[in-house]
């Protein structure tokens, strides 16, 4: 087979250690223990090698990646890789000085992630009485830092209608970019779909309020938005494709196609310490399995929009149908779309408690 085009970006997940509890972590149900961590240097030769296999971006995360007291090393690996740095933080343990001295060892950018518009539902969501004060403060040192910043903010049904205040909330902070990123149900944010899901009214009204800040703002903030796949018609092309433009690499060193992807079953992925990054983008079969049209089924296989959406997500597709390789039920063409909107259903008439991520044991190390 012909070799693959270079990957675009690299999300180095530093550590799986968070302050916060936010029921829709991203992070795989099974977290890597503190002491499997990479250390700074391996984490500097992970990033030589991507900037050689044509990786431009780098994302630092976790978790949070403030938790590693070594951060202002990594960083400057990376400032000596010639990778673009940016760091996605939650801000809540980041104090001006920190920061000072992460932007002192070459860092680029900051994606800062807010839970709600208003401080008591935010602190609410992330599980962290004062968090959203902290954010404030912390964005604050970002500007006065001199540093580009996005604001993220992950969106469901008990903030959703707060958007116009986040859209605000960015304008104040003096971010150049917003993310409205939907919920995506897979891993932990699964248990609290009930909790999170939004009505298609909620749903509509949000649409409406990005359109119109789109055209206000224009020039001033950028908005990203996707629609959530719960109420789409066409699945979304997750990571823009299996192993097409992203290598994810966790806490303890394997990489993954996406960051979600430990959780599925019937996967040896490989690891940073025995392989190179350019074996596991070119050669390793989990890259592979999905990579491109061979692998898929019908109705994928002969649909028109195969190279667009590149059979959407694998995780969502073995969340909801137990198979790795089935059509993501997103597709309205899914034998199993039906699912979804049984879900939009049931979290209509469900209660809104939240089961919170806890790290326990998983933190120690
Ligand atoms: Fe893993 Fe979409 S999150 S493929």
């Amino acid at each position: 087979m012909t070799a693959p085009p270079p990957p675009l970006g690299l999300l180095a997940e530093l550590t799986h250690r968070c302050p916060l509890r936010c029921p829709y972590c991203s992070n795989p149900v099974e977290l890597s223990r503190a002491s499997a961590e990479l250390d700074a240097a391996t984490w500097g030769r992970v990033f030589r090698e991507a900037a050689a296999l044509g990786v431009l971006q780098l994302h630092l995360s976790g978790g949070e990646p403030a938790a590693r007291r070594d951060l202002p090393e990594i960083v400057a690996h990376a400032a000596s890789a010639g990778l673009y740095s940016n760091l996605i933080t939650s801000g809540v343990t980041l104090d001006a000085e920190r920061l000072r001295a992460l932007a002192a060892a070459g860092l680029d950018h900051v994606q800062l992630s807010v839970q709600d518009a208003e401080a008591g539902s935010a602190d609410r969501i992330g599980g962290l009485r004062g968090g959203h004060a902290r954010k404030l403060d912390f964005a604050r040192a970002v500007e006065a830092a001199g540093l580009p910043l996005t604001l993220n903010a992950v969106v469901h049904r008990q903030n959703l209608d707060r958007l116009g205040g986040l859209i605000d909330l960015a304008l104040e902070l003096g971010a150049g970019r917003l993310e409205v990123a939907h919920v995506q149900y897979y891993g932990w944010a699964l248990r609290n779909r009930d909790a999170l899901l939004p009505s298609r009214a909620q749903l509509d009204a949000a649409t409406r309020t990005v359109t119109e800040a789109r055209e206000r703002l224009r020039g001033r903030l950028v908005i990203d938005y996707v629609v959530p796949d719960y109420h789409a018609k066409r699945p979304k092309a997750c990571m823009g494709g299996w192993g097409r433009s992203f290598i994810a690499v966790s806490p303890a060193g394997r990489a993954l196609p996406c960051h979600a992807a430990e959780s599925l079953p019937g996967f040896d992925f490989p690891d940073v310490r025995e392989h190179s990054l350019a074996w596991i983008w070119t050669e390793s079969e989990a890259f592979q399995r999905f990579r491109g049209t061979g692998w898929m089924p019908e109705p994928c296989r002969g649909c028109e929009h195969k190279e667009r959406d590149w059979g959407g997500c694998r995780c969502q597709a073995f969340a909801l149908t137990g198979d790795t390789a089935a059509t993501d039920p997103a597709c309205a063409h899914s034998p199993h779309h039906h699912l979804l909107d049984l879900a939009v259903q049931d979290a209509a008439v469900a209660g809104v408690e939240f089961t919170y991520r806890e790290m326990g044991a998983a933190t120690a190390g």
